[in-house]
């Protein structure tokens, strides 16, 4: 036994993911669904993982040892989850420097880059897959946007483990064939994102199956942590400031957690949490700008809006019920960060710049985080001597309508003189221009 779960409320423990599957996920004594995994060695071997520059782990499970499977045999893993690039984006260093002012460092997460799905949702595929494997579980249920649902089903299905995923009636056909074409069943609900969490919930216990814990999952927050312990394997500093776009909510509560646990084995300090939301889908950012400007009057983090239907055209981003926000606001303002609401149109504008300038094809969700990065730096939020991590959380691959929005550079022709030929520098400026004007 390498680690315990712990109540976040009042610190029971529950000695294993069984026992927390059998009390339904939450606690038996104050009934709270947010658990920590605690690991008994108090972290201390993390320090000769993450100081070793030579190695090149073959996925997250290098991090073994700080992941909730006591038995390596139960991995479940389709490699590289976890271990992708990490790149300096030095044209946004540029940009701030001559913009702004600023020296800045820029870096991006390329979860993009994972082999599975396309996005940073491989991390949670892997370690749900493998924590339910080593724990007997045959059936499991879950609601999802798209992303999780895929990265869910492709992992479970590797496993041998059957799923239900209820996906809201906006989810991109797309998603929905993906996650049918491993083999587990999905069910389109006729609502939006809190209907099908409704329904899934209601699913699980009419049937007596496994419902994911959503945001406060242990098993996801332990997979996103790892991400913090990559920044100190192969980065030259660590971030001050970490941008996600935000829809639950999970990525920076991952994030927080590893920060917090290794502060007394000072590795890191917390970034500065600074998270966007697409603006026809910013609950959080309405409810962050309203107790901000009360300067943040008594319970100031039980107070949010929730939004019935969200019409966001981001629709991996498209809670309209935040029920993480008390939560996560609180990790936020003990950052000194901000969530901030993002103009949803010039997702594409980013997008395009990042491809002419990059050769990467960022996805819809990750091109809200790189908006908020711009309007961060118009607005003073990023500071000189930042050091930024972009979670770049998605690639273009599922996103086909997206994709055809991001073309600007044909021209339909009837005759040969109509066809000129180009020299692709012309089309700089006005990429630059697109984003200037953020
Ligand atoms: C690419 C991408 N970015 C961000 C998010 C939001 O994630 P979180 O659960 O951390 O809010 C998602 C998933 O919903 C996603 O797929
Ligand atoms: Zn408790």
């Amino acid at each position: 036994m390498k680690f315990v779960l712990k109540c976040k409320e009042c610190k029971h423990e529950i000695p294993n993911f069984q026992k927390w599957f059998e009390v339904k996920q939450a606690c038996p004594k104050c009934g709270s669904h947010q658990a920590d995994v605690v690991y008994l060695d108090e972290m201390k071997g993390v320090k000769k993982l993450v100081d070793n520059k030579t190695v090149k782990p073959d996925s997250v499970w290098y991090y073994f040892d700080y992941l909730p499977l006591n038995n390596q045999k139960n991995i479940v893993s389709v490699g590289d989850e976890g271990v992708v690039p990490i790149e300096k984006w030095d044209f946004f260093e540029k940009f701030a420097k001559e913009k702004y002012g600023l020296n800045i460092k820029v870096y991006a997460h390329r979860n993009d880059r994972h082999i599975a799905t396309g996005t940073f949702k491989d991390l949670a595929g892997t370690v749900v897959a493998s924590v339910l494997k080593e724990t007997g579980v045959k059936n499991y249920v879950a609601a999802s946007t798209g992303n999780i649902g895929v990265a869910y089903s492709h992992y479970l299905a590797k496993a041998r483990i059957s799923l239900s995923v209820f996906i809201p009636n906006t989810s991109l056909k797309s998603q929905e064939a993906e996650i049918g074409s491993f083999g587990q069943s999905v069910f389109r609900v006729d609502g939006d994102y809190a209907a099908a969490k409704k329904m899934a919930k209601d699913f699980a216990a009419k049937h007596n199956v496994i419902l994911t814990g959503g945001n406060f999952d242990p098993m996801r927050i332990e997979a996103k942590k790892t991400m913090v312990y990559e920044w100190l394997r192969v980065m030259p500093y660590f971030p001050t400031v970490f941008m996600q776009a935000i829809s639950g909510g999970s990525g920076p509560l991952g994030i927080a957690k590893a920060t917090e646990e290794l502060a007394p084995l000072n590795l890191c300090k917390m970034p500065r949490f600074i998270l966007p939301q697409p603006h026809r889908c910013a609950p959080m950012a309405e409810a962050w700008k309203t107790a901000k400007a009360e300067n943040f009057p008594e319970n100031w983090e039980a107070k949010y809006p929730v939004y019935e239907n969200p019409e966001t055209t981001i629709e991996t981003l498209s809670t309209g019920n935040p029920t993480a926000y008390p939560a996560l606001a609180k990790v936020v303002k003990k950052s000194a960060g901000e969530i901030i609401s993002c103009q949803e149109e010039n997702a594409i504008d980013v997008t395009r710049l990042i491809a002419y300038e990059k050769n990467v094809r960022i996805g819809p969700a990750a091109a809200i985080t790189v908006v908020g990065f711009f309007q961060s730096l118009r607005d003073g939020l990023i500071v000189d001597g930042d050091v930024v991590m972009l979670n770049i959380g998605e690639g273009v691959s599922r996103s086909h309508k997206y994709v055809e929005k991001l073309k600007y550079s044909s021209q339909f022709v009837s005759k040969l003189d109509d066809a000129k030929l180009m020299d692709r520098n012309s089309y700089r400026e006005k990429l630059w221009q697109a984003v200037e004007a953020i």
